[in-house]
């Protein structure tokens, strides 16, 4: 059993025994004396990632510790404010949230605040001039993920002169992950002369999205070689490796590919010699955000910011370790 999986058995066993000692509402007890109330906004279902962050959520935050409302804010910030909005009316313990973009949260946050209503962001941050609006952050440094994808694509530039041309599809405009993968990734690339982005546009962290722009760089260059692309995550390349190979080209070799998650999909694709490397992006946030909440909640001091660890895989990497996927 892991330290993670331990502390919701023994949550959830605190939880049970608290029930069993005269709860009339039927519901089990946290440590408080009651079940903590979670209201949940998830951004959407966007992408292979999303599908087992949500997952993951939903399990750890299940019955008898938490009740939990989720809300699915199908990539839509508007369709979150009214999903914080109503958490607030309906007095829930604790909101935690993974925002769609970055800005734009401040007259929620203060209404959840008024309220006495501490929220837990995850996954994704905002930028608030005033950071007591949020308690906690729990989720992935993207800076540091497009920095990684930056140094394993000079890595296995050892060697090759002339100008290196990359294209980019970047996520979410405006959300934290496309800014700070891009920040990141130039912040490393820019360092070698080699290196330019000559395309770089929003596939809005999908497919579908990821191969129609990736269509559209093929055309624009028409005969010019797009050497490399960096996509802000593994769905845009899955899609974009399917306009690779409808333009006749080969994914992984005539056009290297490096992309972040390093979900199934990405493994499969690299197994396959179509996708060159991927760098980790762990979803499973779950049972730490559990933890975080059930602190929160009983007024135990947390960290600002907690942060996830990752690693990058290649190509050589991928049948190894497709088997220990767990998303
Ligand atoms: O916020 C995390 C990002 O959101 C993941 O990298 C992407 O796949 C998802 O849609």
């Amino acid at each position: 059993m892991t330290r993670n999986s331990a502390w919701i058995a023994l949550l959830g066993l605190a939880a049970l025994t608290a029930c069993s000692g005269g709860s009339d509402t039927g519901k089990a007890k946290g440590a408080d004396g009651s079940a903590i109330t979670v209201g949940f906004s998830q951004v959407g279902a966007e992408s292979e990632w999303r599908t087992a962050n949500t997952r993951s959520v939903k399990e750890a935050l299940a019955e008898p510790a938490f009740h939990l409302k989720f809300s699915d804010g199908q990539q839509k910030q508007e369709n979150q404010i009214k999903a914080l909005r109503s958490f607030i009316a309906q007095h829930v313990d604790v909101i935690a949230f993974s925002p769609v973009v970055e800005t734009g949260w401040d007259t929620v946050l203060r209404e959840a605040k008024a309220a006495g209503i501490p929220v837990v962001l995850t996954d994704r941050a905002v930028q608030v001039p005033d950071d007591s609006l949020y308690v906690t952050l729990i989720g992935s440094d993207f800076v540091e993920e497009g920095r990684r994808a930056a140094r394993w694509l000079i890595g296995d530039s050892a060697g090759r002169n002339g100008a290196i041309r990359v294209v980019e599809l970047q996520g979410t405009v405006g959300s934290a992950p496309a800014n700070d993968r891009m920040r990141g990734f130039r912040e490393v690339i820019g360092q070698d002369a080699r290196f330019e982005v000559v395309r770089s546009q929003s596939g809005d962290f999908t497919r579908a999205r990821g191969k129609e722009v990736m269509e559209a760089f093929i055309k624009a260059e028409g005969k010019k070689k797009i050497d490399v692309l960096f996509a802000h995550n593994d769905d845009m390349a899955i899609g974009a490796i399917q306009a690779i190979e409808e333009a006749g080209l080969k994914p992984g070799e005539d056009i290297r590919i490096v992309s972040i998650d390093g979900v199934r999909g990405a493994f499969e694709a690299m197994k396959a010699g179509k996708l060159n490397a991927t760098v980790e992006c762990n979803p499973l946030l779950g049972p730490q955000l559990a933890r975080l909440i059930h602190d929160v909640h009983a007024g135990t001091a947390v960290p600002k910011r907690v942060v996830v660890e990752e690693g990058v895989f290649t190509r050589d990497q991928a049948a190894a370790e497709l088997p220990n996927r767990k998303y």
